[in-house]
C-alpha cells in the first residue's frame, strides 16, 4: 500500500501539538516519576475514586474529549486531590511525550473504544505496536489493567498478549479497585483481564501516525 500524502498544514498543525504536550508534560511531571495512567479515562470517575483511594499513587488520565477532561477535573477538586491530573492527549502521543525519566507504574484501559467494525479494528488502541510501546515505559511487574464490554476485543487482546514477549497474562492477579465508569454502567456485562510487563527488553516502536514524511536528500 502507499505511504499516504499528508497535507503541510495538518504535519504543521500535528508537529505544535506534540511540541506543546512536551512542554505541558516536562512542567507538570515531577522527574523521574512513576505513573498511574488510565487511558481514555472519560467522566474521571475512576481515577479519580483511585488517586483518592492510594494518595501516594500519582495519577494521570488522558482523553481526547474537552468535556469530560472538564467533568473530571471537577470531581478531582470536589475531592480535594493533589495527586490526580488530567490532560486532553491522545494516548499515543502522550506516550511519546512523555519526559525522559518517567515510567508508568500501572496502566488502566476501562471501555476502551471497541471499534467494532472489522475494517475499524486497526483504530483499537490496545494493539501490539501499542503494547510495545507501553512495554517500553513500564517496569518489570507493571499491570495492565484492562475490561471491555466488546467480546471480540476482549478475545483479540487476550489472545495477542500471549504473543508479546514483552507482557504476560496474570489470570491470578486481583483487580484493586472497583468503581463503575460511565460506560460500565450502561454495560450489561463486560470481561476484564491483567497482563504483567515481563522483563524482556521492548522494542523500539514507531506508534503515532501520522509522521511526517522522511526528508528527501539530494538527487
Ligand atoms: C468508551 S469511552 C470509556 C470512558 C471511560 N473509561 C469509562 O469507562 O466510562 C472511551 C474514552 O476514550 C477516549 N479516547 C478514545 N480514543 C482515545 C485516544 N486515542 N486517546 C485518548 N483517549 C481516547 C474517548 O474520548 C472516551 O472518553
Amino acid at each position: 500500500m502507499g505511504r499516504v500524502a499528508y497535507q503541510p498544514e495538518f504535519l504543521a498543525r500535528i508537529t505544535e501539538r506534540r511540541a506543546a504536550l512536551r512542554a505541558e508534560l516536562a512542567t507538570l511531571l515531577p522527574p523521574s516519576q512513576a505513573l498511574v495512567w488510565e487511558i481514555g479515562s472519560g467522566h474521571g470517575h475512576f481515577l479519580v475514586q483511585y488517586a483518592q483511594a492510594f494518595p501516594a499513587k500519582y495519577c494521570v488520565g488522558v482523553d481526547i474529549i474537552r468535556d469530560r477532561l472538564n467533568r473530571s477535573g471537577k470531581k478531582r477538586d470536589r475531592a480535594g486531590l493533589t495527586n490526580c491530573h488530567f490532560l486532553q492527549a491522545e494516548a499515543r502521543e502522550f506516550l511519546e511525550a512523555l519526559p525522559a525519566g518517567v515510567t508508568l507504574r500501572e496502566i488502566w484501559a476501562l471501555f476502551p473504544d471497541p471499534w467494532p467494525k472489522k475494517r475499524h479494528h486497526k483504530n483499537r488502541i490496545l494493539q501490539a505496536d501499542f503494547l510495545e510501546a507501553l512495554a517500553g515505559r513500564a517496569g518489570q511487574g507493571t499491570p495492565l489493567y484492562f475490561r471491555t464490554d466488546h467480546t471480540g476485543y476482549f478475545s483479540a487482546v487476550a489472545a495477542l498478549i500471549p504473543e508479546l514477549k514483552t507482557w504476560r497474562l496474570d489470570p491470578a492477579a486481583s483487580w484493586p479497585l472497583e468503581k463503575e465508569t460511565v460506560f460500565q454502567a450502561r454495560a450489561p456485562a463486560y470481561q476484564s483481564l491483567v497482563a504483567i510487563r515481563t522483563s524482556h527488553p521492548a522494542r523500539p516502536a514507531e506508534i503515532t501516525a501520522p509522521r511526517p514524511p522522511p526528508r528527501v536528500g539530494p538527487r
